[in-house]
């Protein structure tokens, strides 16, 4: 039996940086916020289409810690745009059983997002039929930065011999470190490059490129980069 056999054929964990917003509302002549609430309504298919695949985890790179040079208003629109997904799509998280997560540095939110992402998060803490994780104000850098602090403060305070450092117990320091690491990294909008998205999580994802813009990307497109998973063979360095 080849290796390939043996892999799961639908990636428990799939990453998606959902790219595009900006140029699909250009192309129509409106706001790049109109780019951005439409976007969300893909989010919305594509959690579904999730559940209907069993795909356990779903992280998103909802906004970025360079996105906040971004101009003001586009900054305060998204952050509303936050708001009203978290009001209003709580209760499919609650039909569904789907845990809400985030992950960056949310002390950077506006107090009010801060809260409605933590309410939503504490109400759904129990469920386990689904995760889904926000990227905010994440950067990758920033996140192994984090640990690399937290770390050498235990060491400080003599809680940590730094022989002991290795892998694990970096990963346990990051901010989600409960997560499986994604198998699957999806980037829409034709930009060949991680903008500093899970840079530590990423490094044995399988990764799938393609020039639809996110707005355009709902359940079929989905549908085809799973097909796209399922006919990668995962080596891990081993031959082949
Ligand atoms: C992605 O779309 C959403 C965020 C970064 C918040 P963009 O806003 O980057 O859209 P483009 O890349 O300019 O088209
Ligand atoms: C990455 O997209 C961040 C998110 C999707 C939230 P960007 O549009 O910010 O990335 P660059 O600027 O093209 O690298
Ligand atoms: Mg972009």
């Amino acid at each position: 039996m080849s290796a390939s056999a043996d892999q799961p054929k639908v990636p428990r964990h799939v990453a998606v940086i959902m790219d595009g917003n900006g140029r699909w509302a250009e192309k129509r002549g409106r706001p790049r916020l109109f780019g951005h609430r439409a976007g969300a309504e893909s989010l919305r298919a594509v959690l579904r289409a999730c559940r209907d695949h069993g795909v356990e985890y779903l992280t998103v790179y909802a906004f970025s810690t360079e996105n906040w040079v971004r101009p003001a208003d586009e900054v305060s629109g998204l952050m509303s745009l936050l708001k009203t997904f978290l009001k209003k799509d709580e209760h499919e998280l609650h039909e569904n059983q789907v845990r809400l997560l985030a992950t960056g540095r949310l002390q950077d939110l506006p107090d009010s997002v801060r809260e409605e992402l933590e309410r939503v998060i504490a109400a759904t803490r129990d469920y386990r039929k689904g995760n889904l994780i926000l990227a905010l104000s994440y950067g990758g850098r920033a996140e192994i930065a984090d640990a690399v602090r937290a770390i050498a403060a235990k060491v400080r305070a003599g809680q940590l011999d730094p022989e002991t450092i290795d892998e694990k117990s970096i990963a346990a320091h990051l901010y989600l470190p409960d997560v499986p690491d994604p198998d699957f990294l999806i980037r829409t909008s034709g930009e060949l490059r991680l903008s500093n998205f899970l840079l530590w999580q990423l490094s044995y994802a399988e990764f799938y490129f393609t020039e639809t813009l996110w707005p355009d990307f709902r359940e079929a497109e989905f549908a085809e980069a799973l097909a796209e998973y399922a006919r990668r063979h995962r080596r891990y360095g081993a031959h082949a």
